[in-house]
């Protein structure tokens, strides 16, 4: 199984970024942690801060190099795999409010994406409370903490497996 989590905007800033509501752990140490829980899954990350590398990562993880992307990505990048994977785990951050692209570019590839938030973005700002994701999301997962990642991954694994 090779599933790929795909961090948006800010989500680098895991662990030093309002701490009060995002938590105190980086995003790295959690992946270390999620890897040795699940040794059986390929667990790659990517994270960006450009909606258009994240909507690259989609389409490769999509349909591998077939993605027919004619940049960089399609040749040089190790980290890029040339087969699709088996699904992704997407906190899109920001642009979770705003992408019509990214919500696109989920609509455009055959395998299943889950939305993960950190925080209970329906108990915050009325910004956050409209996803472009969700309405083509597999499933969703919010408020769980960063945690939420290894919920999406059951929940992910479980509908895989059916
Ligand atoms: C977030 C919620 C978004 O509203 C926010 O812009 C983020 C993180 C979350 O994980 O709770 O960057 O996706």
């Amino acid at each position: 199984m090779h599933i790929l989590i795909l961090n948006g905007p800010n989500l680098n800033l895991l662990g030093r970024r309002e701490p009060g509501i995002y938590g105190a752990q980086t995003f790295e140490a959690y992946l270390d942690t999620l890897r040795r829980a699940y040794p059986q899954v390929q667990i790659d990350y990517y994270q960006s801060n450009h909606e258009g590398d994240l909507i690259d990562r989609i389409h490769l993880a999509g349909y591998g190099t077939d993605a027919n992307l004619s940049n960089h990505l399609s040749e040089n990048d190790g980290s890029n795999s040339s087969t699709p994977f088996d699904g992704i785990i997407l906190n899109a951050g920001a642009y979770t409010h705003t992408s019509i692209a990214l919500h696109d570019a989920i609509k455009a590839i055959p395998i299943p994406v889950i939305e993960v938030h950190i925080s209970n973005v329906h108990l915050r700002e009325e910004f956050r409370q409209h996803s472009y994701i969700s309405p083509v999301a597999h499933g969703i997962v919010v408020g769980f903490g960063i945690d939420g990642y290894r919920l999406a991954l059951e929940g992910l694994l479980n509908m895989l497996a059916r």
